[in-house]
């Protein structure tokens, strides 16, 4: 069972604690939709100004809806549109301060004012991206960035060793 708990205040230690029970969370688990949707349940109970969490994979050469938390969303993105698309294609991270500011940005949700967007490889190969989006404004930094990050590499580990 997940015991919900006090979440600190500062940053650093939310995503410490974050990443602590993410891998006892997905560990041991055999199931890579199953790791995904715990992996975006879990940033979403933890990051607060969060409005939506998933993942978009790689399928038929272009990027799926995955799991995900939050409103429905757009659920194809070709590579190289919208902050997914090119994430996907430039395998970096893309913080995106302010969405109206930003040309390539695909709108799912009218009130998103700020994203990132985090890679996910699997073995050395591009496997989809994680978005995270908000209702502030510049929500998401490089701290973000850094532990978001992490975040992927855990899952990436996990996954590779299941396939
Ligand atoms: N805004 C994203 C599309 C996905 S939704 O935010 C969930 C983009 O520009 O790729």
């Amino acid at each position: 069972m997940f015991k919900k708990i006090s979440l600190p205040t500062s940053k650093k230690e939310t995503y410490e604690l974050l990443i602590t029970s993410l891998k006892e969370l997905i560990s041991n688990d055999d199931c890579i939709m199953s790791i995904l949707a715990n992996t975006t349940s879990l940033i979403k109970y933890f990051l607060k100004g969060v409005s939506w969490v998933g993942f978009y994979l790689y399928v038929d050469n272009r990027l799926k809806l995955g799991p995900f938390q939050g409103l429905p969303a757009c659920t194809t993105i070709e590579i190289g549109r919208g902050v997914c698309g090119s994430a996907f294609e430039k395998e970096q991270t893309i913080i995106v301060k302010d969405v109206r500011k930003h040309t390539n940005h695909i709108a799912c949700d009218a009130d998103t004012k700020s994203e990132i967007v985090v890679p996910l490889k699997v073995n050395n190969k591009m496997y989809g991206v994680l978005d995270l989006d908000s209702y502030q404004l510049a929500r998401f930094t490089k701290t973000d960035q850094y532990y978001l990050e992490i975040v992927c590499n855990i899952v990436s580990q996990i996954l590779s060793s299941l396939m």
